[in-house]
């Protein structure tokens, strides 16, 4: 399962993914957890020291690599320049699995223990002055996208992306890539205005989007996001000494978490759950061409001197089946009658 994290700056998306996490984790629940959010703050949520965390390898740097890895032998694809963050896979690229190990993960992924649970971490790597602007090409966020994109992930292991609510995922289709999107929202003006924008951009393409209400002190706060967001808000979470203590630096045990945060955590997770049997592989693979395409035309094409249309595989779709081990058909080898 795909769980995207997003809202305004300091509104507490890095706080909730990396609870988040540690809920899955505290649960056996497999999880990689990717931090694409501008601020690379993911890796400190989770407890790294400031030399751990600076120390964490960029997947920005790695996109040869893990371009070449996921184009495998597929012929639409002639080469790791001409391919895009949005080049869709197709017959003989090569998938990726959230359980298993392979060049992606040894080049990009850290392990990261969790009161004793080892998960995967991954970062695209800070963000500088010049990727915020257009340049699409070089965006950081592309190889979370191609990693998105690859991914044949299945119930109860997930994927959770802390991430920025901006123009880049709008304009690429990275928004469309998640089962499942908490927009977090203080109660302030500011705070669902980021949502009414998101929520614009989600109906056109049925992408589920919740919100969640944060640092919510009072019954005037709650009623404040139930008028803006009404049936779009799932739960809320206030104030918690429990992340306060982890900000000074004085960590405690996961299981001390305040009860009622725990509850949230599990709202949580039964709301990203119950997206599954709604899931729909035609339509996210048709959704990846869909913004393939866009690209392009409106820079791609121009930028590789490739007509990137050709990239896409008529035929394909994306789908859990391709995780099983479905031994291909025998081929047509018995000597034919005369
Ligand atoms: N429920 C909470 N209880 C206590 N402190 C919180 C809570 N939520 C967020 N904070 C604090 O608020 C600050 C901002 O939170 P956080 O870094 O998670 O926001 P963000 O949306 O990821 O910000 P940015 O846009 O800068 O990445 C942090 O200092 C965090 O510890
Ligand atoms: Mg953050």
């Amino acid at each position: 399962m795909k769980i995207a994290f997003v809202g305004k700056g300091g509104s507490g998306k890095t706080t909730l993914s990396s609870l988040f996490v540690r809920h899955l984790a505290a649960h056996g629940t497999p999880v990689v957890a990717v931090d694409a959010d501008i601020n690379q703050h993911l890796g400190a949520a989770l407890g790294l020291d400031d030399e751990e965390a600076a120390a964490l390898p960029a997947m920005g740097a790695h996109l040869p690599l893990i371009k070449d890895y996921l184009r495998g032998s597929n012929p639409r694809i002639t080469s790791a320049e001409s391919m895009i963050k949005t080049t869709p896979p197709g017959g003989g690229s090569r998938l990726l699995r959230l359980q298993e190990d392979n060049p992606v993960y040894d080049a990009c992924a850290r392990t990261v223990a969790l009161d004793g649970v080892d998960i995967r971490l991954l970062a695209t790597g800070p963000f500088t002055e010049s990727d915020l602007g257009v340049a699409c090409y070089h965006s950081k966020t592309g190889a979370v996208e191609l990693f998105l994109n690859h991914l044949v992930d299945g119930r109860e292991e997930y994927v959770v992306v802390d991430m920025t609510a901006g123009s880049d995922s709008f304009a690429s289709g990275m928004f469309t890539r998640f089962d499942m999107t908490f927009l977090v929202a203080e109660p302030t003006r500011k705070g669902v205005s980021v949502y009414r924008q998101y929520k614009e951009y989600a109906r056109d393409f049925g992408v589920p989007l919740k919100v969640v209400g944060n640092k919510v002190q009072n019954e005037d706060d709650l009623d404040f996001l139930r008028q803006e967001a009404g049936e779009d808000l799932l739960v809320t979470v206030g104030h918690s000494d429990w992340v306060r203590a982890m900000e000074k630096g004085r960590p405690r045990p996961f299981a001390q978490l305040e009860e009622v945060d725990a509850r949230a955590l599990a709202t949580l997770h039964e709301a990203a759950d119950a997206v599954y049997e709604k899931r729909d592989w035609e339509r996210y693979t048709r959704q990846m061409v869909h913004f393939h395409l866009r690209n392009a035309e409106s820079w791609g094409n121009a930028r590789t001197g490739v007509d990137l249309a050709a990239q896409v595989d008529p035929s394909f779709v994306l789908s859990e089946a391709h995780g099983t081990s479905v031994p291909e058909p025998a081929r047509a080898t018995a000597p034919q009658p005369a």
